[in-house]
């Protein structure tokens, strides 16, 4: 089984993500931002992000290089992820997803109004930049 472990932002994350056909656009921006990644060979095959906000978190940036996929891994990664929101004091998290939504349910998430986002979550890119209509908008209470 692989382990997760705390990681930075580095250049194997970035690549990871922008292969994966996530956003990386905002990750230098100062928001403060918990990494989780797993590696195989000494190569990243797995990551995660939870960005923290005002005692809420937004997980984002979840990937697994595509011939790792399908094991499990994305579902360890999620796991790794609230854990860090856990020690970080932190009790919801959300998440914006357009292609993942059935996966993030399997994990407990729920489909959420985004009336419901406080107001640190409505002010992330990612909230302001993804389309309301093909977007799921979910929470977990962690
Ligand atoms: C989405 C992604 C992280 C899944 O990684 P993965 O390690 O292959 O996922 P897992 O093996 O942990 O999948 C666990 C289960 O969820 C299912 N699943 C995986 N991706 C899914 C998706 N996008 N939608 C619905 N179900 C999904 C799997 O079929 C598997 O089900 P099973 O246990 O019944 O076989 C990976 O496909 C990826 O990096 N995609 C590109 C980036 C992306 O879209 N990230 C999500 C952004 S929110």
């Amino acid at each position: 089984m692989e382990i997760i472990v705390p990681i930075a932002l580095d250049e194997r994350v970035l690549g990871l993500l922008v292969s994966s056909g996530l956003p990386v656009e905002d990750l230098r921006d100062g928001v403060p931002r918990l990494y989780a990644g797993v590696e195989d060979d000494g190569h990243l095959i797995g990551v995660v992000a939870i960005e923290v906000h005002d005692g809420v978190g937004l997980l984002r940036s979840l990937a697994v290089r595509p011939d790792a996929r399908g094991a499990g891994l994305s579902l360890a990664l999620i796991g790794a992820g609230e854990r860090l929101v856990a020690q970080a004091g932190i009790a919801r998290l959300f998440l914006l997803t357009t292609t993942a939504a059935p996966l993030f349910e399997r994990c407990g998430y729920v489909e959420t109004a985004r009336s419901e986002a406080p107001d640190a979550i409505r002010s992330t890119q990612q909230f302001s930049g993804m389309c309301p209509s093909s977007a799921s908008f979910m929470s977990k209470r962690i």
